[in-house]
């Protein structure tokens, strides 16, 4: 019968360890994962531009979920959207002009606020990016002062119960663009890039509602679930969230490369790298 050796102390020094599996493969991909999707996701945000397909005065037309909502919108370049589809008008003349004129850059605090601050993603990068320890029962790196976690330095992570809100939000705003990106001009049809943008919310909303926090909005707070129909309800809520919940890790990167994925689907068909195989004819 095979046993397993538990390995119940930290080494001292960074990296030290008496486990014999592959430990470091996990944070070394998270490492170049995440600092992958980091670069890109800057770097499409600093553009501005070919960040739709087919968006005219008409409904209908893909967006990069990059871009959505436009808050505003810079008339003129090159695969943007006409000004019809902003929320509050045209691009302001008071944005600060070394910062460059991206819809992007109005949203992207939102939906990265809410990851960086993800139990998932707080595990993933202490682990990969500051060695606090790089893994279970493997050395940290040595400090001098008392680790205080997240009621010191980090404190902030706690804004995760907020940020879930907006996060809500925008899988609502991004489900409306899926289901825009079935027309073109008003007419109804399907493209490759309808099906891409239709993936995004369902895995952002199979992401964002297998959240630790919407558990606990939706399921939680109770003392008892069987003592009443309420409590019931709430359990009901709870278990399904956790089915969810319990491949949280897995939807977290299906759902971050499919957000830079769809982004770079709009942004090649858009600067005509690429074509989109559709129904319309276009
Ligand atoms: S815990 Fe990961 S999104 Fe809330």
């Amino acid at each position: 019968m095979a046993t397993a050796t538990a390995i119940s102390r930290h080494a001292n020094g960074l990296g030290v360890n008496e486990r014999t599996d592959n430990w470091w493969a996990a944070p070394l991909s998270v490492l170049f994962g995440l600092l992958a999707f980091i670069v890109y996701s800057t770097w499409a945000a600093m553009q501005g531009n070919h960040y739709s397909v087919g968006m005219s005065d008409g409904f209908g037309g893909y967006l990069s979920p990059m871009y959505s909502p436009l808050v505003y919108i810079l008339e003129g370049v090159d695969g943007g959207a006409p000004l019809s589809h902003a929320l509050l008008g045209a691009w302001p003349a008071w944005w600060p002009s070394f910062i460059p004129a991206s819809p992007a850059f109005l949203i992207l605090a939102f939906p990265g606020a809410f990851r960086f601050t993800c139990y998932y993603y707080r595990k993933a990068y202490y682990r990969a990016f500051t060695a606090t320890p790089p893994g279970c029962a493997v050395g940290a790196l040595p400090r001098k002062t008392k680790y205080v976690g997240e009621t010191g330095l980090f404190v902030f992570q706690n804004l995760h119960r907020y940020a879930m809100y907006f996060a809500v939000v925008f899988i609502f705003i991004l489900s409306y663009d899926a289901i825009m990106s079935f027309f073109r001009d008003g007419q109804f049809g399907v493209g490759l890039g309808s099906i891409v943008l239709l993936i995004n919310p369902i895995l952002l909303g199979m992401y964002t509602f297998g959240c630790h926090s919407f558990r606990h909005l939706m399921g939680g707070r109770r003392d008892c679930f069987s003592c009443d129909v309420r409590g019931k309800v709430a359990h009901g809520n709870w278990s399904w969230i956790t089915n969810l919940n319990q491949n949280h890790q897995l939807m977290a990167w299906l759902s971050l490369i499919w957000v830079g994925g769809t982004d770079l689907y709009v942004r090649l068909v858009s600067m005509g790298v690429i074509t989109d195989p559709n129904t319309w004819g276009v």
